[in-house]
């Protein structure tokens, strides 16, 4: 190959690499990069809580951080003296930064890496000193595939029951510290969201969110609190940013919530470990190819099934087919004046299905798109 010819694949690899390190690179705020290292509630780096009671020790605010760090980093090694002495030399960056950080703030010179979700990779240090020291934002390059993981299994091998609970007692205090509406917020603007119109579609007022579509008077107008009772089995289709689900998990025994948009999936996940609720689990999904485990006594259809996109027979066969003996559906509509100009075809199609209507109701919640719902039993 001509050597013009070897150097314009050089360039269009060079070019290549560029791109390709722009799209993975982001600023993020340490809490919610923190946050990212939870997996179904259950944190998977509990050493960065380590570093984090390093860098209060080395402020003169505990008196047993460095121990634990020492113990961790010996631990890690796993009985192999080269990686013992690298570990332990890690110590001095450590200090480093402390000092750094007091004297300069944060220089955000070399990024944290992680992989494409957010998991880290390379920078505990530095995450585990932003956090502490409350930097605005770090930056991330979403480079890795592999993630290093150190849930609380490590932890319980190595470590005592009194330091287990002084590093659970740190991840609470961080946890409390993290402010969900600023962390939620930041998710819903990092991708650009086809409903809400810029803001979070649904309100939450418990954490002072305001949304297109206010929850708490939704749940007044579809008269819920009359229906819903703490034994039952909820499922929310298209569950958006689940708060409403989160609002009624007080009202019932569980509620599920699908949603195709993994992004608010992310935002569900994130309330429900901030408010600390357990009796809730959202699924990203798209409806009309999932498979449920569950049968449900009360299912939540709201403004979704227009772009599920199945004939509205199959849908309401679909939603018989899940629901307990004597469960209901709460339908509905989307615009009624654009989408939904046949709805009382569709109710009709679901009476013709198997179901009764219990209650109807009209609403114009967020002043602006008329809708209609139906409250339907199954016989
Ligand atoms: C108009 S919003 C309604 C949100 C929520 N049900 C409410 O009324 O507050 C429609 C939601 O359904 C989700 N969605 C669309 N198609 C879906 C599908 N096939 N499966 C699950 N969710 C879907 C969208 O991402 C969006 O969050």
């Amino acid at each position: 190959m001509a050597l013009i010819e070897k150097l314009k694949l050089l360039l269009v690899e060079l070019k290549n690499r560029i791109l390709l390190f722009k799209s993975y690179k982001a600023q993020m705020s340490p809490e919610l990069l923190y946050l990212y290292q939870y997996q179904n509630e259950k944190l998977n780096r509990y050493d960065l809580i380590v570093r984090y009671l390093m860098i209060d020790y080395l402020l003169g605010k505990n008196d047993s951080g460095r121990d634990l760090y020492i113990k961790m980093q010996m631990s890690r090694a796993g009985g192999n003296k080269k990686f013992e002495l690298d570990f332990l030399n890690k110590e001095k960056g450590l200090k480093d930064l402390v000092v750094t950080m007091q004297q300069e703030g944060y220089r955000d010179k070399s990024p944290i890496i992680s992989n494409k979700d957010n998991r880290l990779f390379d920078g505990a240090h530095r995450l585990a000193a932003a956090l502490y020291f409350k930097v605005p934002t770090v930056t991330v390059v979403r480079s890795q595939d592999s993630n290093p993981s150190y849930g609380m299994e490590f932890f319980a091998k190595y470590f005592d029951d009194n330091e287990i609970r002084l590093i659970q007692q740190t991840e609470k205090k961080i946890l409390d510290e993290i402010k969900p509406k600023e962390v939620l917020t930041e998710i819903l603007n990092s991708q650009k969201q086809e409903f809400g119109r810029g803001i979070f579609y649904q309100s939450f007022e418990e954490i002072d969110i305001v949304g297109q579509r206010p929850t708490e008077e939704r749940f007044k107008i579809y008269g819920l609190a009359q229906y819903l009772t703490p034994s039952m089995k909820v499922l929310d289709i298209g569950s958006n940013c689940g708060f409403f689900a989160t609002y009624i998990s007080r009202h019932v025994k569980y509620v599920e919530g699908l949603e195709i948009n993994q992004s608010l999936v992310d935002i569900s996940n994130m309330t429900k470990l901030l408010l600390g609720r357990k009796n809730i689990n959202f699924q990203q999904g798209d409806f009309s190819k999932a498979k449920f485990n569950n049968t449900y006594d009360f299912i939540l259809s709201f403004a979704v099934h227009y772009w599920i996109g199945l004939d509205i027979e199959t849908y309401a066969r679909r939603l018989w087919n899940m629901l307990n003996a004597n469960g209901y559906v709460l339908f509905e509509s989307q615009n009624i004046e654009v989408q939904d100009v046949d709805w009382d075809e569709k109710i009709a199609s679901f009476l013709g299905g198997g179901f009764v209507e219990i209650e109807s109701g009209s609403l114009c919640d967020d002043n602006k798109i008329k809708r209609k719902f139906s409250l339907l039993k199954k016989i």
